[in-house]
């Protein structure tokens, strides 16, 4: 319980998602968030309503058509509005936040200039990393440079960013919360920084978006990304860009299509169907607000969305503490990232190794006793390189998102222990 909002009501929560009632996957803990989230129903009818009934080109003067049209719109009205996102920029929804930042890179490529520099920070999915080195490699004349994390915490630091910045770079790509070490970085702050020197910001916030919501207009960063499958939505990514900088970045579509500043990044268009999964999230927040607050939401959608997110992050937290402490205080085990629960300072993206045991043995113990969890490198290759992890081999990742219980939280305990 916070003096700001009531406790979540896990048991409801978890009633909006089929899987939890389904007599083979449902007695099951999903500690893999970060791989990607369930589903609720409200998402699920939300697709299949825009499947099964207006499945056709939207826009067009019919009424099928017309209705796939205010569905879409409907959708990425409430993207805009949940996130916060400030007048001058604008949302997408394409294939995957690997694919939109591949894009942007493309679209910035002609820009370029020999003397200009790109900062990646190797705190890094490779989303975000990949497609900036390319492009540093590449053009003439193009330097790249790494922000590095501290090694022995995988941290990244306002001071090392400094003096990386000069006022030839031209982009800064870095990660709102690493989808291996867990840390949230504070965006606002480190954007803030960079525009002092005049570079663009490219933020990844699929590993904060599960847990939070992000503030697009406090953060202020040029391109802003996230992956909706990840928070309780359909397999796309979402993309924020701010105008001024579309403008000026090479359209990627179809000629005639580039006066479309929401076309210039997505040149195959995007899945319809799963973009009106949109209006199903806005449904379960709602259901949900009202189970919660016995009224209906008023007042601007970030506000009200975020308290719930608030309240599931609250949850989140207060269940993977007892997990945290073990792993902190067990002299076997790694824990990588803050070693502390703390409200908004750290997703419950837990991740660690254990002396004499590989990662894929601990998971296995896991599955014995029905928590399904991963071993692997998550595709933060950089980031475990800069630890001295050998990728290949990888860590123990514990997901947890909001429809996560205590229960789960002891059988994954108790399975560790044995693992050990
Ligand atoms: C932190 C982070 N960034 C980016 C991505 C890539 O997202 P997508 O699968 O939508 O390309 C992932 C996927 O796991 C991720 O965890």
């Amino acid at each position: 319980m916070s003096a700001n909002h009531p406790a979540l009501d896990v048991h409801f929560l978890r009633n909006q998602f089929p899987v939890f009632q389904h007599p083979d996957y449902g007695d099951w803990g999903y500690f893999e968030n970060a791989g990607g989230s369930q589903a609720p129903r409200q998402v699920a009818e939300a697709f299949q309503d825009a499947f099964t009934l207006t499945k056709v080109q939207p826009y067009y003067p019919y009424g099928p058509s017309l209705d796939m049209g205010e569905k879409i719109d409907r959708a990425i009205a409430f993207t805009t509005e949940m996130l916060n996102v400030p007048k001058d920029a604008r949302v997408f929804l394409g294939a995957s936040t690997t694919n939109n930042i591949y894009m942007l890179a493309e679209g910035l490529r002609p820009t370029l200039r020999a003397g200009d520099e790109i900062i990646v920070s190797n705190q890094e999915h490779e989303a975000n990393a990949g497609a900036w080195v390319r492009l540093a490699n590449e053009v003439d004349g193009v330097t790249l440079k790494i922000w590095e994390v501290d090694p022995g915490t995988g941290r990244l630091s306002l001071g090392s960013l400094s003096a990386l910045l000069t006022e030839r770079t031209k982009v800064l790509a870095f990660t709102h919360c690493s989808n291996v070490v867990g840390e949230m970085n504070d965006a606002a702050a480190i954007v803030a920084l960079a525009h002092k020197v005049g570079a663009r910001t490219v933020v990844d916030g699929v590993a904060y978006a599960p847990h939070l919501v992000p503030d697009l207009a406090a953060i202020g960063a040029d391109a802003y990304c996230y992956s909706a499958y990840k928070t309780f939505a359909a397999h796309q990514g979402v993309m924020v860009v701010r105008d001024d900088w579309l403008e000026g970045l090479e359209n990627q579509g179809h000629f005639f299509n580039g006066a479309y500043l929401e076309k210039r990044l997505n040149p195959g268009g995007p899945q319809h169907a799963e973009i009106a999964c949109m209006n199903g999230l806005r449904q379960f927040y709602e259901d949900l607000y009202i189970h919660h607050f016995g009224e209906a939401p008023k007042g601007p959608t970030h506000n009200w969305v975020g308290a719930m997110q608030r309240m599931f992050h609250t949850h989140e937290c207060r269940i993977a503490a007892p997990l945290m402490d073990f792993l902190r205080d067990e002299p076997r085990i790694n824990l990588l990232g803050p070693s502390d629960m703390t409200f908004g300072k750290r997703a419950p993206t837990i991740s660690f190794t254990v002396t004499g045991v590989p990662a894929r043995d601990v998971t296995a113990k896991l599955a014995d006793v029905k928590i399904g969890a991963s071993a692997g490198h998550y595709y933060a290759w950089r980031l475990m390189e800069a630890l001295g992890i050998q990728p290949e081999e990888g860590v123990v990742r514990l997901s947890l998102v909001s429809y996560n219980t205590d229960d789960e939280v002891a059988r994954a305990l108790g399975a560790i222990k044995a693992a050990l």
